[in-house]
């Protein structure tokens, strides 16, 4: 792009998201933002953190929630952690929201409960990665921060036509999207590009006849903007196998705590199996039980994860001696704050099909 189509571009941009900015929770609109307010850096950043791999639509009601249950960074520093990761469950990635716990307990004790101002300043709190960082100097204090997710390249591959495939061609869409980046107006170019890309530069079926930047995009004039960024061919999931157990006493669930480290860690999950690469056989499937019981197979409930699929079995019983370390869980609390893969297992070991 020649740079003297730069400044007409970010108009364009900018002119677009003043009048078609997402009304969201966490943001101070283009037009309160020009009239001098910013945005709280304490919601700024748990949107982002929330919004890392999941849509708005299913971040919204957590964003809420949290909100108004700890409403300052110094409350949610003094929540207890089992009471954060039962209001993360369902968000997925929970180590993210025990870096979360541990990135407000900075904040609140070593920072008065101020956020940095700066990228590197945010960049040295624990759990605050670099997108964050990023996103919060630019969304908060309106620092020139380049901020990338994949919204933004997306729209970066598109205006440039850019063929090199994803993951590879990563620097190279932070450098363009550097290049393009309104200095002016830090926080909302990032905004505006991320609304962009959510509402008009879709990723199937862009709506190019709305987009405010189609005159300088080089994906649309080759004609199959929609095929861009590529992305390098990913081997296929490999698949585990599991069971699950869930044991009833009175309406009452049991759960057990997983350990810190590891999938799903320090949340509350049902009791499993080790998780292997070949099914369990029946008379395996009870052996592992966390109790003697008569144990009724109730089907089976697939989730994907990042790097595997897996496939627990449901098991079912009413064991009269009770569980070790099990906290006993009245079942519509215990639906509510367990992963989704254990809410899964859960309804179809109530009988509801997930
Ligand atoms: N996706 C991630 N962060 C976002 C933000 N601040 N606004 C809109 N969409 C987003």
């Amino acid at each position: 792009m020649p740079p003297s189509d730069l400044p007409a571009l970010r108009n364009a941009l900018l002119a677009w998201y003043d009048a078609n900015a997402r009304a969201l929770p966490w943001r101070v609109g283009p037009e309160r933002h020009a009239a001098g307010e910013r945005a709280d850096p304490y919601r700024v950043w748990l949107s982002e953190v929330m919004l890392q791999q999941t849509t708005v639509p299913h971040a919204t009601p957590y964003f809420l929630a949290f909100t108004a249950r700890w409403p300052t960074v110094a409350d949610l520093a003094t929540a207890e952690d089992g009471e954060v990761m039962a209001a993360w469950a369902g968000l997925g990635y929970y180590a993210r929201a025990r870096n979360l716990l541990a990135c407000a307990r900075a904040v609140a004790g070593g920072h008065g409960g101020v956020f940095p101002e700066t990228e590197s300043g945010l960049r040295a709190l624990p759990g605050l990665g670099p997108y964050t960082a990023a996103a919060v100097a630019a969304i908060a204090f309106d620092r020139p921060s380049v901020v990338v997710d994949g919204n933004v390249e997306r729209v970066t591959a598109r205006l440039f036509a850019l063929q090199s495939p994803l993951p590879a061609a990563r620097p190279e869409l932070r450098r363009l999207a550097g290049e393009i980046a309104s200095a002016e107006r830090p926080g909302d170019w990032a905004q505006a590009t991320m609304d962009l890309g959510a509402t008009v530069c879709r990723p199937r079926q862009p709506l190019c006849g709305l987009c405010p930047v189609a005159a300088w995009c080089r994906g649309r004039a080759g004609g199959a903007p929609e095929q861009l960024p590529r992305k390098a061919a990913r081997a296929e999931r490999p698949r585990r196998f599991g069971v699950a157990y869930v044991a009833l006493k009175g309406g009452d669930i049991a759960l057990v705590r997983r350990s810190a480290q590891g999938l799903l860690g320090g949340m509350l999950g049902l009791p499993t199996s080790a998780w292997r690469d070949t099914p369990f056989a029946a008379a395996e499937a009870a052996a592992d039980a966390p109790a003697k019981a008569v144990w009724r197979s109730v089907g089976e409930v697939e989730h994907v994860f990042t790097h595997f699929a897996l496939t627990l079995e449901v098991l079912r019983a009413e064991p009269g001696a009770d569980l070790a370390d099990a906290v006993w869980t009245p079942a519509a609390q215990a639906a509510a704050s367990l992963p989704t893969v254990f809410r899964k297992a859960l309804e179809a070991g109530l009988g509801r099909l997930a």
